[in-house]
């Protein structure tokens, strides 16, 4: 069978991102030597590290790296030290930019609760246990990027900020085809989330949401909800949901929320694909839902199983390659069953294991 090299770039930016990211980097290694997966990996600076560096939060030669390959890895960016940039010069500024020029539009956010960890959840166990939900939020539209934008001084000395919540017909449509897609191979409901009570634009988010159900997904089951009742249900009722498709800002909000119902923001992945060119192909950027933590950052204590498990997500939508996939998440899998944690995951009764003692417990799992 041929075996096309996978051409990866690996951005860890700032905080723990070079940390989580240097264990995922042992276990695509490990995968190289062991079961043939033929990667070539390019690393680059992003957020912070690349201001540093080249005075950008993302050089234009790192952004054409991007363009080439198949698969961007980021870990983290941001940090107090950059804290005080200029807006358009901030280490964030990087990642959106990341998600813009790519094409990134869609934004997919697995809350899952590992059985093993059942307990990290500030919800009662009953509530969480088996959750398995997906928010899909828009990425690269909404008031994230709408103009105009700014901050103006009024003719009295007073300051006005102000934003603008905008999307257009196609940008929802094809959001909202993502979503009945991913609950077609899931359990077959989606929950379209916006403000149609207050806002313009989620009435014509309902609409068009509606409009594509009715012609091309009759078969998978359509709610609509308002986002406040959506954040009220997600910490009353998680499991009543499977896809929750929403945009950019909401999903932003609901995603922080979702993933705490897991128990930790160290656990859980995401993946930003762009639309499908001529071949199927989407240009694709992985990375963990935490952020660069840079009050634990350089201590060898942050989890890098949500930088492993956003790296397991690119093997199944990018590569296809599920059972690699499969493997990876077993070892993650047993490596919780016997009990090994790091600090952010420790309950009683566990052990406190640091994060390159977690990439050898993955490695030792993969290799039994
Ligand atoms: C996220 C983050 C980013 C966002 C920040 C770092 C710009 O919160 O990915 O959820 O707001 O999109
Ligand atoms: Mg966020």
């Amino acid at each position: 069978m041929s075996n096309p090299e996978k051409n990866i770039l690996m951005l860890p930016g700032d905080g723990i991102g070079p940390e989580v990211m240097g264990q995922l980097r042992r276990i695509i290694d490990w995968l190289g030597q062991h079961r043939n997966f033929n990667a070539k990996i390019t690393m680059g600076l992003a957020g912070g590290a690349a201001i540093d560096a080249h005075g950008t939060p993302i050089t234009d030669a790192t952004m054409d790296d991007a363009m080439r390959a198949d698969v961007v890895l980021l870990g983290a960016v941001g940090g107090p030290k950059w804290d005080n940039l200029p807006f358009a010069q901030k280490p964030e500024r990087g990642l959106l930019r990341l998600r813009k020029d790519l094409g990134l539009f869609a934004n997919i956010r697995p809350a899952y609760v590992f059985d093993a960890l059942v307990d990290a959840s500030s919800l009662k166990p009953n509530l969480v246990q088996g959750l398995d939900i997906i928010i899909l939020r828009e990425l690269t539209g909404g008031v994230y990027f709408g103009e105009p934008r700014g901050i103006e001084t009024l003719a009295n000395g007073d300051k006005r900020g102000f934003n603008t919540q905008v999307y257009t017909t196609p940008e929802i449509d094809r959001i909202a085809r993502v979503g009945f897609e991913l609950a077609g191979k899931r359990r077959k409901l989606v929950h379209s989330v916006e403000k149609a009570n207050v806002m313009e634009s989620g009435v014509l988010w309902r609409e068009i949401v509606s409009k594509i159900h009715a012609k091309d997904f009759p078969t998978i089951e359509l709610q609509h909800m308002y986002a406040d009742n959506c954040a009220m249900q997600l910490v009353r009722r998680p499991k009543q949901f499977d896809v929750i498709v929403t945009d950019n800002l909401f999903g932003d909000i609901l995603s922080d929320c979702a993933a705490m119902l897991t128990g930790s923001l160290g656990m859980l992945p995401s993946a930003s694909l762009g639309a499908a060119d001529a071949k199927g192909h989407r240009r694709a950027m992985y990375e963990p839902v935490h952020g660069s933590a840079p009050d634990i950052a350089g201590q060898n204590i942050a989890n890098p199983l949500a930088t492993i498990l956003s790296f397991t997500m690119a093997l199944r939508y990018s590569f296809n390659l599920d059972g690699l996939a499969d493997q990876v998440e077993n070892a993650i899998k047993a490596v919780l069953a016997r009990g090994l944690r790091t600090a952010d995951i420790y309950s009683a009764g566990t052990s406190k294991i640091s994060t390159s003692a977690m990439g050898d417990a993955i490695l030792g799992e993969l290799g039994k």
